[in-house]
């Protein structure tokens, strides 16, 4: 069996991220899932998720491309779980492009192009902005 394991916070599950887990899960026969916790979301990356932990992990692990998820809690892991979990190939986005080379001795390492256009961020800004907009629509009125 070909294992494939990836990283992500998945937080507000968007389009770019059912793409980028059903282009990993093609690398193999199993998709293993490494969400980011609450906690390491921002004591390491400063980042507050709207859903927590427990939902993000019960929406990814319900895709049909997903079979198994573990929490992410520490940048040293990866090696770690490599290793354990006898990974053959490890996917990420290109926008960590060449930050896990020090994998290669492990495992096939395969950046892939983002989705264009979409991100987490730029759904917490769209949400925000509308807010703004209906609030001034209102007082407008
Ligand atoms: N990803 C992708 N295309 C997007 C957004 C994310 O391929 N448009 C990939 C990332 O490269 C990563 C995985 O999805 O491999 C999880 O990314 P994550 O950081 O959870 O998603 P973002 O939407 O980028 O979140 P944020 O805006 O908080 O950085």
């Amino acid at each position: 069996m070909r294992r494939v394991l990836t990283y992500g916070t998945f937080d507000l599950l968007h389009i770019g991220h059912l793409n980028i887990l059903r282009r990993a899960r093609m690398y193999g026969d199993h998709l293993t899932v490494a969400i980011s916790t609450d906690e390491f979301n921002l004591n390491a990356k400063s980042k507050v998720c709207v859903i927590p932990y427990a939902d993000r992990k019960a929406l990814v692990e319900n895709l049909k491309c997903v079979d198994v998820v573990i929490p992410e809690r520490d940048w040293e892991q990866k090696t770690r779980d490599v290793i354990e979990r006898n990974i053959d190939v490890f996917v990420m986005g290109d926008d960590w492009k060449g930050k896990f080379d020090f994998l290669k001795q492990y495992c096939e390492v395969v950046y892939l192009p983002r989705t264009e256009n979409i991100s987490s961020t730029d759904l917490k800004h769209t949400i925000r902005n509308r807010g703004t907009l209906v609030q001034s629509v209102s007082v407008a009125q």
